[in-house]
């Protein structure tokens, strides 16, 4: 019917139409339809659920019904939410991320309104929130606004910087909304801006340190880095978690301009530290039982070298930017939890990796990693039982080894 009604009654071309298009782009760079959708359920109605230390939060319905989404919002009140995280209905918890949107300019902010409001209304009421008290109270939001939210912080421009670089920020920090999960938390869950984007763990994953320096150290390269953000994968390995998701939903749509703009920021216009190759005779030699483990458990997928077996297949280890990160959060919580197989198309699709959490107990663990960095980088830390105990407990607590994960 609806389709009938089309072909009598072509929508007019009108001005708005062209700011909806843009709405739809930058709705994309800001990635809207991560948070407002809920597993298997229609894009933007909301109902995917946010553990916090203070009970679990659900996303709200965006779509333009008037009951149960946002359709009787003006575009002053729309602006609201993504400025001050108020909402109609008080202060929004900074799930909603606010504190990075704030930054989002004006014409931006009226083109993602046109759009959403264009979309097709769907009634959808997500599950009430189930917060302790007192963080169930919104108007303890205000507080929390006044202690740790300064909307008048622009973003800063420093002179100097090409106009290509400026871009990358305006997206890094504003739309892509990158520091919400790259930037470690004061203990009220606020971002410590004086260590943005210097890394932290969140849903049992280190959100690593995207810092150019920290970057360069990874051994990233432009063309590289275009790859990972693009695809999800390549030479120094692949995303997965939350981060897969957000190329997945949002940086694989954006254009390449908008790509080598962020890229441009990311590595601050600076080229790669020189390789730090490791050294894998001496490596065998001072771990031999993590370089057995290796052969045994990991090489038929890995290589014996290290060097992968294809891209689609497995990553290499040789050049890869987990085993080479300064902490080796993830090159552990990998090894302990597995990886799910991921298909974002026909072309590219990927095994997953099975967990080792009951093969290999820590000092084994903390071996093979430590085999790994030295045979394939250098200058990392060694790695001990302790810490991957201490890892594996964690990811115990959190749930991270039931059947669902
Ligand atoms: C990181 C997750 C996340 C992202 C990304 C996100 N939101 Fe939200 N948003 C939330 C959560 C959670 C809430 C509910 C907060 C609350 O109830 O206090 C919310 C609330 C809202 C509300 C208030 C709705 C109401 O019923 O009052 C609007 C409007 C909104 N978001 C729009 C957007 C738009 C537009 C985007 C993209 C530009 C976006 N959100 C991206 C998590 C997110
Ligand atoms: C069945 C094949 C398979 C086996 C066996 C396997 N892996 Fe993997 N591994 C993969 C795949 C596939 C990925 C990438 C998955 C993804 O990102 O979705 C991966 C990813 C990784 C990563 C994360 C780095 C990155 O770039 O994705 C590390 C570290 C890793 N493997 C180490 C190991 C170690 C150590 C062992 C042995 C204990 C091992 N793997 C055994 C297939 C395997
Ligand atoms: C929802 C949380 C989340 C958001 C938002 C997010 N990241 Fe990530 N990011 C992660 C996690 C977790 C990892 C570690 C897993 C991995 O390497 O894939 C990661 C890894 C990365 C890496 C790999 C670095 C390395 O050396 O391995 C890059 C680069 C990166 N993120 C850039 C970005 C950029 C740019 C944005 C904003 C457009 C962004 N991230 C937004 C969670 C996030």
């Amino acid at each position: 019917m609806t389709i009938l009604l089309f072909f009598l009654f072509p929508p007019s071309i009108t001005a708005a139409q062209p700011l909806a298009e843009k709405g739809r782009y930058i709705a994309a760079a800001a990635d809207c339809v991560a948070c407002h959708t809920a597993e298997n359920g229609r894009p933007f109605t909301g109902g995917r659920p946010f553990p916090t230390p203070f009970g679990t939060l659900y996303s709200t319905n965006i779509t333009p019904d008037g009951e149960t989404g946002i359709g009787d919002y003006s575009l002053e009140q729309f602006r609201a939410t993504m400025r001050h995280g108020k909402g109609p209905h008080g202060n929004l918890y900074p799930a909603m991320p606010y504190t990075s949107y704030y930054l989002v300019r004006d014409d931006d902010i009226e083109a993602l309104y046109r759009y959403f409001m264009q979309l097709p209304p769907v009634e959808n009421r997500p599950p009430k929130n189930r917060l302790i008290f007192p963080a169930n109270l919104r108007f303890g939001l205000s507080f929390w606004n006044w202690l740790y939210f300064d909307p008048e912080k622009t973003l800063a421009e420093p002179a100097g910087k090409s106009a290509e670089w400026q871009r990358g920020s305006y997206l890094v920090n504003a739309l892509g909304h990158c520091g919400e999960c790259h930037t470690p938390r004061n203990f009220a869950q606020a971002m410590r801006f004086d260590k943005r984007f210097a890394g932290n763990v969140l849903e049992g994953w280190d959100a690593v340190d995207i810092r150019p320096q920290s970057l360069r150290r990874q051994g990233w390269n432009r063309a590289q880095l275009r790859q990972l953000l693009t695809t999800g994968s390549s030479e120094r390995g692949t995303l997965f978690g939350e981060m897969y998701r957000v190329m997945q939903h949002s940086l694989r749509h954006l254009s390449d301009d908008d790509i080598n703009a962020m890229i441009t920021f990311l590595l601050d216009d600076s080229e790669a530290l020189p390789e730090r190759p490791g050294n894998s005779e001496s490596a065998a030699q001072n771990y031999p039982g993590g370089r057995g483990d290796f052969i045994a458990y990991c090489a038929g997928c890995h290589g014996r070298a290290g060097s992968g077996i294809t891209q689609a297949f497995a990553p290499g280890m040789d050049n890869n930017a987990a085993i080479r990160a300064a902490r080796p959060h993830n090159a552990i919580a990998v090894i302990l939890r597995g990886l799910p197989a991921q298909r974002l198309d026909r072309e590219r699709a990927r095994a997953g990796m099975p967990s080792f959490h009951r093969q290999l107990d820590d000092a084994r663990i903390a071996e093979l990693v430590n085999f790994m960095r030295a045979a394939w980088s250098s200058g990392g830390a060694e790695v001990t039982a302790e810490e991957v105990a201490r890892i594996r407990h964690s990811l115990e607590e959190e749930g991270y080894f039931s059947p669902a994960h």
